[in-house]
């Protein structure tokens, strides 16, 4: 639950002010972190109709995000992917106004797709990326114009997000979920929650730089962190965790080698690599703390949540005159 996030993280500096360019699904859940904790933030979404729609800013669009507006940002975090070019959308129209600002800290959500296959083997952000896919190639492009921008930037790598609304309980309540199996075949995951909490942790620390000379004199250098979970897993035994959370039927098992030729290109690709990310950085030289350390935790809060947001819609409007 959010208000778990709030209550064990430390407000900002009071001069602090919070961009979120993207408030989709990860970049809503910091902006709600931010405000609960006293920070003022700012969101951006391509329609000004939308949930938490603060600023107009849509890379394909007419309209320009005015500089003004932006006026003493000292955080930001960009949730936008790469355009088909591979190049970043928020680099490309932002830059200069972005470097007016007086940042302490800007994060950039890229992906672990940047570390290609490893064959189910343990990968950390020490080794070097070795992306197979286009869209991984175009995640590490971006990366990398991030990492030159001349900006105080820490990227963060993460897995498949899930949280409440986004799950496999979700998947198997709809009729979507297949229950697949591959020998060998694990995924990383990272609940929604932690990717708040985490970038709130990565703005305390930055505070003392991204890079840290130890007494020894070695450097470590921190601007790149795998945001995941303690269990990389098969997609099975979350599917069977969940139903058992649901208290309702599996679908059929289907064995991948059988139905990998029916498969959409999409699919396959997302079936194509097989990697354990580890969270050592993140987790025991940063500090952070996970929220939902593996997918049980996070499979049994996106139930408690998705039941009260249920509970919610179908309650009555409470009424404002008392
Ligand atoms: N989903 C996953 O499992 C996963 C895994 C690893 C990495 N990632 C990456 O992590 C990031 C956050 O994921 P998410 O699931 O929170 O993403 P999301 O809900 O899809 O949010 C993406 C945000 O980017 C905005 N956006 C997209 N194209 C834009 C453009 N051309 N100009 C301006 N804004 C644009 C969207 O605007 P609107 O709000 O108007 O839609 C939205 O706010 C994304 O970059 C995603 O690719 C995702």
């Amino acid at each position: 639950m959010l208000a778990d996030l709030v209550k064990r993280s430390q407000p900002l500096a009071s001069d602090a002010k919070l961009l979120v360019l993207g408030g989709g699904y990860s970049g809503r859940c910091l902006a709600s972190l931010g405000r609960a904790l006293g920070t003022p933030v700012l969101c951006t979404r391509r329609s000004l109709d939308a949930d938490e729609a603060d600023l107009l800013f849509d890379s394909n669009g007419q309209d320009h995000l005015d500089p003004a507006a932006l006026e003493g940002v000292t955080h930001l975090l960009s949730t936008i992917p790469p355009d088909r070019e591979g190049n970043d959308p928020v680099l490309s129209k932002l830059l200069g106004t972005l470097r007016s600002l007086p940042l302490r800290w800007a994060g950039y959500l890229s992906t672990t797709g940047v570390y290609g296959d490893r064959q189910g083997g343990w990968v950390s952000e020490n080794d070097d990326p070795a992306p197979e896919l286009d869209r991984s190639i175009r995640r590490l492009n971006c990366e990398q114009d991030w990492l030159r921008s001349g900006l105080p930037i820490q990227i963060l790598r993460l897995p498949g997000i899930y949280g409440p609304g986004r799950s496999v309980l979700n998947g198997l309540q709809q009729g979507r979920a297949r229950l697949i199996e591959k020998t060998g075949q694990v995924f990383c995951r990272i609940h929604v929650e932690d990717i708040a909490g985490a970038c709130w942790h990565l703005m305390h620390h930055t505070e003392q730089g991204a890079q840290e000379t130890l007494g020894n004199g070695t450097v470590l250098n921190r601007t790149v962190v795998n945001v995941v979970d303690d269990v990389p897993a098969p997609t099975t035994d979350l599917l069977r965790h969940a139903s058992s959370l649901l208290g309702c039927a599996l679908p059929q098992l289907e064995q991948f080698d059988e139905i990998l030729d029916s498969m959409s290109p999409m699919a396959q690709t997302f079936w194509s690599e097989n990697r354990r990310v580890s969270n050592h950085r993140l987790c025991q030289e940063l500090g952070y703390r996970l929220l939902h350390p593996n997918y049980r935790v996070g499979l049994q809060d996106c139930l408690n949540q998705d039941k009260l947001n249920a509970s919610d819609l179908r309650s009555p409007p409470r009424s404002t005159n008392g």
